[in-house]
Parts: structure tokens; sequence; C-alpha cells
């Protein structure tokens, strides 16, 4: 793959065909979409998982439109590479295909996202279609769907009974007839994830879903160790941010209490005379 292309969806296709990895990463504001853009990830996912990482909250249910497109805005900013996909917050898309179309349009219009992800299965079909139908892409999601986290009691691995692992080939199949251009799997046992792989022709991107998808998504904070509770399990710690932000803090703190900092590296100076005629009070 070219490194200096700008990503298409399209291009993912391409991926699947000639067999090379798609990678994905979260990107919540300016800054980091610059350090996920330069990593060579071919997609970057405005992920409503923000609302906990960077927000606070104990869930994904509370983040809003708004709130997703601001963090939209600053993420296209900072990319010139991947694709900008906007994750359709809880409650923006399900009411109708209308509404969903509305909710997507906005992404679009206002945030310059180039694409658009939500959350279900065959259910979902028809407002997928609908969003397509309009010109913007829609990527799926289904297993783990954490927007509906209070339906199945909890972040869990998803499809470890022959109905559902049935039922979750089925659903990709649907979103792919309906026309997504690749579909996020989280938390899926391996071996489903790859059945799913081979069952559509779409890129299959997985978090938790092992390596039989067609790429891999993870949430950047997570494999940065950005967060002082632990990583989930699906998720390598490729360093702990935390660890080096807490003791730079706790040194910047000490050195200005015991007056080390700032030195003269970090002052500015004024010319003698200026300095005299400050004292001498000749002003
Ligand atoms: O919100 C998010 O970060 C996601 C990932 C889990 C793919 O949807």
């Amino acid at each position: 793959m070219n490194n200096s292309m700008k990503i298409k969806t399209t291009t993912l296709i391409d991926m699947v065909a000639a067999d090379e990895k798609i990678v994905g990463l979260t990107a919540w504001d300016y800054l980091f979409a610059n350090y996920a853009d330069a990593s060579g990830a071919e997609i970057i996912l405005v992920g409503d998982s923000l609302s906990m990482t960077i927000r606070g909250d104990k869930n994904t249910l509370g983040i809003d439109l708004e709130d997703m497109i601001y963090h939209t805005k600053m993420v296209s900013k900072g990319v010139r590479r991947a694709l900008v996909v906007a994750d359709m917050p809880f409650m923006s898309y399900q009411v109708s295909p209308e509404q969903a179309l509305v909710s997507a349009g906005r992404f679009v219009k206002e945030a310059n996202a180039e694409a658009v992800k939500i959350e279900g299965g065959s259910e979902m079909a028809k407002t997928a279609a609908r969003i397509i139908g309009a010109g913007i892409p829609v990527m799926g999601h289904i297993g783990l769907k954490p927007q509906s986290v209070n339906q199945i009691g909890g972040m869990k691995v998803q499809g470890r009974s022959l109905k559902e692992a049935k039922a979750m080939i089925d659903d990709a199949r649907a979103l792919e007839s309906a026309g997504v251009f690749a579909l996020v799997l989280e938390c899926v046992p391996a071996e489903l994830s790859s059945i799913i792989t081979e069952s559509v022709e779409i890129p299959t991107i997985g978090i938790g879903a092992g390596l039989g998808c067609s790429g891999q998504i993870q949430v950047t904070a997570d494999i940065l160790g950005l967060l002082e509770t632990e990583s989930p399990k699906h998720a390598k710690k490729y360093l702990d941010v935390s660890a080096i932000i807490k003791t730079a803090l706790h040194d910047y703190v000490g050195e200005v209490k015991t007056s080390i900092f700032p030195d003269e590296s970090n002052t500015f100076e004024v010319a003698g005379e200026v300095m005299d005629a400050i004292r001498k009070k000749e002003f």
C-alpha cells in the first residue's frame, strides 16, 4: 500500500483482495488524530468509546450527536491519509432510517466524516441502506454492541452459543447485502470471526475477534496505556503512558515547590540598561 495515498472505502476492498491487513485506531481530537494518521493505520474511527475514555462516563449511552460531531470535527482536521469514520451515538439512528440519515448527514456536512458506523445486525440493514442510498458509506458493528449493554447484561463476548453464532453470520450477510463497506466484529470467538470473514466479501475489522479478520481496530487509549485502569483483555498495552505522565507531573510539582523550576533556560531577560532604568524608576 502506497503510504501517501488517500484511503477510501474502495481501498479497503482492494486490500482484502491483495490479502493485506487493514488497521484501525480510534481518535478523539486533533492531537491524537495526527498521531493515528502518521502511524499508517487505514481507518481512524471517532469511536463513541471516547465517552468512557475521555469523558469518564460508565458506558457509551450518554454521549449525544452534538458531542460526537464536535470530536469528529477535531479529528478530521488532523487526518490527511486515513479514512475518517464517525461513530453514530446511541439514539441518533435507532428511531428510524430517516432519523439515521439526518444524523449521518450532519457528520459529513459539519464534521467532514467520510463514513459513519452503526451498531446492530439484520434489524439495522434497512437503516444502513437508507444512509448508503444517500451516498454516505456505512460501517457495520456486530458481536458485542456496547450501546446494547443494558440488554445483553454487560460487556461480554458474544456468539458463544449455536443460536447466537448463527444469528451473527446472518447479521453479517444482511449488512453486506444492505451495502455496508466493512464490518466491525467486537468480542467474537476467533473461530466464529474466521467463519464470518469467509462468509462475506467485505472486510471484517476485529476487536477481540482473533487473527482471522481482514484487519484489526483498537481503542488508542487502551493500547497506549493512557488510562490508569486495566486495559481490556483484547488490547495489548504497547506503552504505559499513564505512568510516564504521572512521573512527569509529579516531578514538575516537586521542582516548583523546591525552586528548581524554572531555571535559566526557561527564563527571559531584559537588557541591563533597561533594567537599571526600571530600578531607578526612570519612566
Ligand atoms: O467506540 C469505539 O471505539 C468502537 C470500537 C470498539 C471499534 O466502536
